[in-house]
């Protein structure tokens, strides 16, 4: 493998895993994904920013063979992905330094046990001169971890993102296409960062006043449209929740899926996206990627030992955990004999500031007096969602 140019002095060593199908077992990676490690080369002094999953070093070591010298590894992140093989660089270039922050750094020595001396620890807005190549250091925290940042390297207006701006994407293209990486990047941004938008509109703030011509993440292709990155960052982030709802359900034995297709099918008279997904097959990402703009969330359940189906369980969980954007929540499903499946689920979601609106639970088969009940719910949705933009994405109904 031969380092490819970015521009005079910069280099990407993208290690792709295109066979690698989960992340902390738990992410799907339906297109594989990246470790980007970069190199960059002033005239003194050569820094490598990052390294590789070590499941994949002998790659980054391939880019690495005709490398003579370098003079730091620049970790701007812990985790594994990034970090886990630089005890190896440090092996074949014991000269290195690790220049990274002081929270990094006692990542690094309690992860992968580095020792303290091997380390130049710098401040936000320190800058290190290569010799005509400035790397200037914007701590980023929380785009994932509370250690992240960033490096933007003055004479090329380039910014090395870390996770940030990331896609699981095992991409051969050096350089993003938009219509190509929209999807990852969403899915990615999903998993990872919406938990942390508040830190993501800050940072973003922060990158504004960066003249930015490359945005080289960690994980999937460089971007040169960085307006458009940014764009759908701030969309993504900060922007509004769209007039979408999510219906995530599951059934048994049809009356959960008769109340769900009811659903859909007033919310997009009203003029509301839907988009229905089956929990049968559960795909986190899938459900993530809806979260990211959904104003609604509707849980659809049939009754199990009377709780909610555990994979509407996961479902809500998971929505909790990755602190959507949504305003309004409802559950909608069917029972037996009886059971406390929308109680339960509302107990599930406590981190989601959303009204909770009329709730649709039906005993057996719906009648048409509870389908009516389920049209009175489509209106309530579609009055609550005046006045926000419309939905818009693919994968929707309406
Ligand atoms: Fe790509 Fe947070 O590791």
């Amino acid at each position: 493998m031969k380092p490819v140019k970015i521009t005079d002095g910069v280099f990407s060593l993208r290690v792709n895993h295109f066979n690698r199908h989960l992340f902390d077992s738990l992410i799907p990676l339906p297109e594989g994904t990246s470790y980007n490690a970069y190199l960059v080369k002033g005239s003194e002094k050569t820094a490598l920013l990052d390294s590789a999953d070590p499941e994949k070093s002998a790659t980054l070591f391939d880019f690495l063979r005709n490398e003579p010298k370098i003079d730091y590894v620049v970790s701007h992140h812990a985790e594994q992905d990034h970090s886990g093989s630089i005890p190896l660089v440090l092996e074949k270039y014991p000269q290195a330094k690790v220049v990274t922050n002081p929270k990094c750094k006692e990542f690094l020595m309690t992860h992968l046990h580095l020792p303290a001396d091997k380390f130049i620890e710098v401040k936000d807005g320190e800058t290190l001169s290569l010799g005509g190549k400035t790397l200037e250091f914007l701590y980023m925290p929380w785009v994932h971890w509370p250690e992240t940042m960033g490096t933007y390297l003055r004479e090329d207006k380039t910014l090395f993102s870390c996770d940030l701006f990331g896609s699981h994407l095992a991409a051969g293209e050096l350089f993003s296409e938009p219509a190509v990486v929209y999807e990852p990047m969403k899915r990615y941004y999903a998993e990872i960062m919406m938990p942390f938008r508040s830190n993501i509109k800050a940072h973003l703030e922060k990158l504004a006043k960066y003249d930015i011509e490359f945005i080289c993440p960690s994980h999937g292709p460089v971007h040169c449209d960085t307006k458009f990155i940014m764009d759908i960052y701030r969309d993504w982030a900060v922007g509004e929740p769209k007039s979408k709802a999510l219906v995530a359900y599951i059934s048994m034995h049809g009356s959960t899926y008769m109340l769900v297709n009811r659903l859909v099918s007033r919310l997009q008279e009203h003029g509301v996206c839907a988009e229905k997904i089956n929990l049968d097959q559960f795909d986190e990402g899938r459900v993530a990627m809806a979260l990211v703009d959904a104003a609604t969330i509707v849980i659809g359940t049939p009754t199990v030992l009377t709780g909610p189906h555990p994979k509407t369980v996961y479902a809500a969980h998971l929505a909790n955990l990755l602190r959507p954007k949504a305003k309004f929540v409802s559950v909608i499903g069917s029972f037996g004999w009886g059971g406390r499946a929308a109680e339960t689920i509302a107990g599930l979601i406590p981190n989601l500031k959303a009204e909770v609106l009329k709730t649709v639970l039906v005993k057996g088969m719906p009648t048409e007096a509870d389908l009516g009940q389920i049209d009175e719910l489509a209106a309530q949705i579609a009055e609550k969602h005046k006045g926000l933009p419309p939905c818009g994405n693919k994968g929707c109904s309406a």
